[in-house]
C-alpha cells in the first residue's frame, strides 16, 4: 500500500520511520516532512491544509491511506474532505472528522462533552463577550490559580494560568474584548485549577474498538525545574511510573470507555487517535484535555515501544476492525530529550548547521525542525531533533539520550537537562 503522511515535526518523522518497516508498505511519502523523513520516504512540497492538492497528488500517485500528524488538517475537516469526494472516498483517513476534532478544536465543546458523559474534569463555565460580568463573578467564587482557556485553536498559547484575581479579570476582557487570541477567543473556557501530576494516555480506536497505547509524560515548560515559558513539549518519558494497574484502570473506567460510548452515541466518526491529557488528582485521574492527534513529543516514545505492525493498526482503524490486534508493547522505558535553538519558544536563529547525526548510535534520531540543503542538515525550527532511546530504567535510557546529544552540535542548541528527573 501506498501511504502519505501529512506533517513535517518529530511525530511525522516517527510515523514514517515505523511506517517504513512495515510488511504491508510499498511507498511512503510525507508532505511537507522534514531531513529525518526522507530517509524513509519522499517528502512531497504540499501544504497539509490544501486538500485539493493533497488529494491531487493521492490520486497520481495511488495513495491509498493518510495519515494525518497535526491538528489544523483535521479540525478544518480533512477526514470528511476525502469521506465527501466521489473520486478520493476509496483512501482511508487515520485521524477523525471534523465534529470529533472538535474534541480539541474547542475547549467549550470538549468541556460540555465531558459534562455530558459524567467524565471527571474540573468544574467550568464558559463566556463570551456578552456575558463578561458573568466571568468575573465566577472567577471570584473560585480560588487562585486561575484558569483561562481560549475557545479555538491558539497553537498552545491559548491557556493562561494566573495567580491574581484581578489580573484574571483583565486576561479575560482581554481575549474576549480584545481579541487577544482572535477568534478563537471569541468564547473563554473559565475552570477549577487541579492540584496534582500530569500523565498523558493515547488511544487509537476505529469509533466503536480501541487499543491504549503507552501513557507518557511530557516536559512543557522551556527551564530546568518546569520554570520559564510554555513549549510545544521538551522530552517526553513513556511508561510514567506513577501510571500503575490501578490508575490505568481508572483512567480506562472512568474516561476512556465513557469516552469512545459518548462519540458513539453522538454519531460522531472517530477513526484516529485521541490524546487525554490528565491530572492525577491524589490518585485520581482528571482530564485537562483532549487533543485529536498524537502528541509531540510524546509520539517519540510511545510508538517506539510499541512492537506491532502500525500500518497493520491503521488498516483497521480504516476499515473499523481494530480487532486482531493484540497489542505488544516493550517494557522498556523509553525517553526522549528535545534539542531546540536558543532563544526558542521566542525568537531565535535560523539555517545553523547540525553536525555530528552520523555519529549517534545508542539513540534514535528524530528530526522536528530540519532541512536538507545540498548534503548539510541546517536547523530550521524551534524544536529541532528528538533523541530517543531506550533503558531498563529512566536512568538508563535518559543517560543515553544524553550521550548522544553530546555527539552533535549546532551554534545555540539548547535543551534541558532534566528530563525524567522528577519521575525518580
Ligand atoms: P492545555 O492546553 O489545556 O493542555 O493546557 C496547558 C497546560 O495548562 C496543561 O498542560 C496544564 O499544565 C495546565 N492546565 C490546564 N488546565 C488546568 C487545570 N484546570 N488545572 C491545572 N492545570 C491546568
Ligand atoms: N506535547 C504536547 C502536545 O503535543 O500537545
Amino acid at each position: 500500500m501506498n501511504v502519505l503522511i501529512l506533517g513535517s515535526g518529530g511525530r511525522e518523522h516517527t510515523f514514517a520511520w515505523k511506517i517504513a518497516q512495515s510488511k504491508k508498505l510499498n511507498k511512503l511519502f510525507i508532505a511537507p516532512g522534514n531531513a529525518g523523513t526522507k530517509n524513509h520516504g519522499e517528502n512531497v512540497n504540499i501544504n497539509p491544509n490544501d486538500f485539493d492538492a493533497v488529494k491531487t497528488f493521492c490520486l497520481a500517485n495511488d495513495v491509498k491511506m493518510i495519515v494525518v500528524g497535526p491538528e489544523e488538517p483535521l479540525v478544518r475537516g480533512v477526514y470528511d474532505y476525502f469521506q465527501n469526494s466521489q473520486d478520493a472516498n476509496h483512501i482511508m483517513v487515520i485521524g477523525p472528522s471534523a465534529n470529533g476534532a472538535q474534541l480539541e478544536g474547542s475547549k467549550d465543546f470538549s468541556k460540555a462533552f465531558m459534562e455530558r458523559h459524567n467524565i471527571p474534569t474540573a468544574r467550568y463555565l464558559t463566556f463570551t463577550s456578552e456575558n463578561l460580568a458573568d466571568g468575573y463573578k465566577f472567577l471570584e467564587t473560585l480560588e487562585a490559580p486561575y484558569v483561562l482557556k481560549a475557545d479555538g485553536l491558539a497553537a498552545g498559547k491559548g491557556v493562561l494560568i494566573l495567580s491574581d484575581l484581578e489580573e484574571a479579570k483583565r486576561e479575560l476582557a482581554n481575549i474576549l474584548s480584545n481579541d487577544k487570541f482572535g477568534a478563537a477567543g471569541s468564547k473563554v473556557v473559565i475552570e477549577e485549577y487541579m492540584h496534582g501530576i500530569e500523565c498523558s494516555y493515547f488511544i487509537l480506536t476505529d469509533g466503536e474498538n480501541y487499543k491504549i497505547l503507552p501513557e507518557a509524560k511530557d516536559y512543557k515548560r522551556i527551564g530546568e525545574g518546569d520554570t520559564g515559558l510554555n513549549t510545544g513539549g521538551m522530552g517526553a518519558v513513556s511508561p510514567v511510573p506513577f501510571a500503575n494497574a490501578e490508575f490505568a484502570q481508572k483512567v480506562e473506567e472512568r474516561i476512556i470507555k465513557p469516552t469512545i460510548k459518548g462519540l458513539k452515541d453522538e454519531n460522531i466518526v472517530y477513526k484516529g487517535f485521541i490524546f487525554i491529557g490528565l491530572m492525577n488528582v491524589g490518585g485520581e485521574p482528571m482530564v485537562i484535555e483532549y487533543n485529536c492527534r498524537m502528541g509531540d513529543p510524546e509520539t517519540e516514545v510511545v510508538i517506539p515501544r510499541i512492537n506491532n505492525d502500525l500500518l497493520e493498526m491503521f488498516e483497521e482503524v480504516g476499515k473499523g476492525n481494530l480487532t486482531t490486534t493484540k497489542l505488544d508493547i516493550s517494557n522498556q522505558f523509553a525517553t526522549t530529550v528535545m534539542v531546540v535553538s536558543g532563544g526558542y519558544p521566542e525568537f531565535y536563529e535560523k539555517n545553523k548547521v547540525i553536525t555530528g547525526i552520523e555519529n549517534v548510535s545508542d539513540s534514535i534520531v528524530f528530526h522536528a525542525g530540519t532541512t536538507l540543503n545540498n548534503n548539510e542538515i541546517l536547523a530550521t525550527g524551534g524544536r529541532v531533533i528528538a533523541f530517543t532511546s531506550f533503558g531498563n530504567s529512566i536512568q538508563e535510557a535518559i543517560a543515553k539520550s544524553y550521550d548522544s546529544i553530546s555527539k552533535v552540535s549546532f551554534d545555540k542548541m539548547y535543551f534541558r537537562r532534566d528530563i525524567g528527573k522528577d519521575l525518580l
